[in-house]
């Protein structure tokens, strides 16, 4: 038997930790959940009006990290606090420097980083061109390949408003589903 709820139960959904500058290159954050990937090489994320719009409009770029255990305060900071209020940055003692790519900061205390030039951003869809990623070296194996266990990263169940950490491996894809051909 299977009963119906009320609410979606849309699992799991990515931590998306989003970086802008602003006109006078002050960088801010948002945390964003509602996104994920559209093409090959592009993200799609669901923004209502925010700071950060306001940001990309201008900048017409923006990065993006995957939130982490070790940085799920600074994380959720980003997505309960406006920059428009509060200089998240500085108050979160986060580390920036400047994309290498695109007119927008990369967050330091995240491992993965993307830059990514805006597509478009029309009735609340974004959408971006990924033009660079990098990771930091201590996330990485000796082979080059990158240590997803390591980074820990976070997902956001919104069945009990929490973060959980991505899990074990359980099996090989393109490859396991053979087993029943
Ligand atoms: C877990 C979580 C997920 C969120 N996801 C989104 C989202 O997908 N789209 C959105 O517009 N706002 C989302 N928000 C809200 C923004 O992060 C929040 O309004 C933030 O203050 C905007 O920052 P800014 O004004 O500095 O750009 C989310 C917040 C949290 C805590």
């Amino acid at each position: 038997m299977r009963k119906e709820i009320k609410n979606m139960a849309f699992l799991p959904l990515p931590v998306l930790i989003i970086g802008t500058y602003d006109e006078n290159n002050k960088p801010n954050a948002m945390n964003a959940a509602w996104g994920g990937i559209y093409d090959y090489n592009e993200v799609i994320v669901s923004l209502s009006r925010h700071k950060t719009t306001e940001n990309l409009e201008k900048t017409k770029a923006f990065t993006i990290a995957f939130a982490t255990k070790e940085t799920e305060v600074m994380a959720d900071y980003f997505g309960v606090v406006s920059g428009a209020k509060e200089d998240k940055i500085a108050k979160a003692g986060a580390k920036v420097s400047r994309g290498k790519h695109v007119n927008a900061p990369l967050l330091e205390d995240f491992p993965i980083n993307l830059e990514c030039e805006v597509v478009s951003f029309k009735d609340g869809t974004l959408i971006g061109k990924v033009v660079s990623t990098s990771v930091d070296e201590r996330y990485l194996k000796s082979d080059g390949s990158i240590d997803v266990d390591k980074m820990q990263i976070i997902c956001f169940d919104t069945t009990s408003n929490t973060y959980r950490i991505l899990g074990d491996v359980v099996g090989k894809a393109f490859s396991d589903g053979f087993k029943l051909k």
